[in-house]
Parts: structure tokens; sequence; C-alpha cells
């Protein structure tokens, strides 16, 4: 089974307009490679601009958030409906940084991923633990019971692309060894394949997230449940381009 590489990048909430500007024409400008998919996630306000300027063909637009309803009395949620409307394919759902901050509850992530996909959304599903659990060796008790809550809505995993983003991780600097993080993603693949069966956990992507970026990204080449990157900080850089070509 070939599970074509995904580069996603993950903008949260930095940026201008300017930026998105320079980071679009930066991608436009970038001689892409055919064969990986780039998503990438502006904030919500720049999502079609970013949608109606690039012009490479295999990027595509993620929202960072969406709602577990349609339109209606719910102040300061964004739709996928609305979300589609303005040319957007993808929903980041479940990141660490939502799960902690504004306290979502596996229940609540896993109610948003079945809407975005009964709704026509393809789904970035984040798991991931924190430096307790994993100094508790949960790690794959957290991960796995981040994703058991979405087992128990969805059947149909074809559009869901799993990120394992370890919390320790984000934004510090200290990436998972390439190692660890096959070793995580093996077991994580295992545990899909008891749960929804091997031949979809075969096909599900499972990127590493955590401090990724234009120098450490082709240490991971190799691993082979290692299936690409969702990026943060070096979304918004340059270097954005040396990760999406990493797998050449
Ligand atoms: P960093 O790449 O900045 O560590 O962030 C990773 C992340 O949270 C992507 O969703």
């Amino acid at each position: 089974m070939t599970r074509t590489f995904f580069v996603g990048g993950n903008f949260k909430m930095n940026g201008s307009l300017d930026k998105v500007k320079s980071i679009v024409e930066g991608l436009n400008a970038g001689s892409l490679p055919s064969d990986v998919e780039v998503v990438i996630s502006p904030p919500f306000p720049y999502l079609k601009w970013a949608k109606d300027h690039l012009t490479a063909s295999t990027v595509e637009i993620a929202a960072q958030n969406s709602f577990d309803r349609g339109d209606g009395a719910f102040t300061g949620e964004v739709s996928v409906a609305q979300i589609k409307d303005v040319g957007s394919t993808w929903v980041i759902l479940g990141h660490s940084e939502r799960r902690t901050i504004l306290k979502e509850s596996d229940e609540f992530i896993a109610d948003k991923t079945k809407y975005a996909l009964d709704n026509g959304l393809k789904v970035i599903l984040c798991i991931g633990e924190t430096l307790e659990e994993r100094q508790k060796d949960e790690t794959l008790t957290v991960c796995n019971r981040q994703l058991d809550a979405v087992i128990a809505k969805v059947s149909d995993w074809s559009d869901i692309v799993v990120a394992y983003e370890p919390v320790w991780a984000i934004g510090t600097g200290l990436a998972a060894t390439p190692d660890d993080a096959q070793d995580v993603h093996s077991k994580i693949r295992a545990h899909l394949a008891e749960k929804i069966g091997e031949k979809q956990a075969e096909g599900v992507r499972i990127l590493y997230g955590g401090s990724v970026n234009g120098k450490n990204a082709t240490t991971f080449n190799g691993k082979p449940d290692i299936d690409g990157y969702l990026v943060g900080g070096a979304s918004l850089k340059p270097e954005f381009l040396d990760i999406i070509k990493s797998r050449a």
C-alpha cells in the first residue's frame, strides 16, 4: 500500500494578510513535487485569499477548527459549510492547543470530526500525549483513548489523516527522535488495525508533528509509518519548502 506523502502547515494564530501573501507566493514559485500532498492552514480570515491565489495544484487549504452543527446561533463558531464555501477542503481537529487551552474533550472532538466528514470536509485529526503523560509511560494509552473516541463515531477513515503530535515536542525545538516517532506511529497503526480493520489502517496517513524543520525533516526518511508532517512554526518560513521536498 503506498500512502501519498503529506505535509501540512498549521499557521496557528499567527500572521497577517501580508504574511499569508508571502507564503502563498513562495509556494506558487516553489516548483513543488507532484507526488506530495500539501495542505496549508492559515487563520480563518485568510482562507479565501489563500485559496484564490494558490496556483500550485498540489496545495489545498485547511481550516483550524469547525463546529459540530450547521448554521445557527453559535456566536464565534464557524461552520463546515462556510469553510467549504471559501474553498477549503480540510479541517484540523483535536489539536493539543485546543484540547488543553480551550478544554475540548475527546467526545467533542469526535463529534466535530463526524460532522465534518459527514458534510464533506477531510479531517487532520491530532492526537498526542503531554510530557507528564509520557513520563508516566502513558503515551499509547492517551493516543488510543483519543482515537477510540473518534472510532466510536466514525467507521470510514478514508478522509482522515492522523497527526501524532506529542505536546512536549510542539514549539519546543525538541522533536521526537525518528526511532521514537516510528515506534509510536507503528503502534498507532496497529491499534487502528485492531479497531477499524487492517485494510483501512494501512491506508491511513499518520503524520508526525512537533518541531519539524527544514534541517531535521530528512532524518525521518525511511521510517515506514511516518507518512508526512504537520508543521507549525517552520510552515511560516521559507524552510517549509525544504520540508515539502524532504522526501525527494
Ligand atoms: P511546531 O512545528 O511549531 O512545533 O508545531 C507543531 C504543531 O503543533 C503543528 O500542528
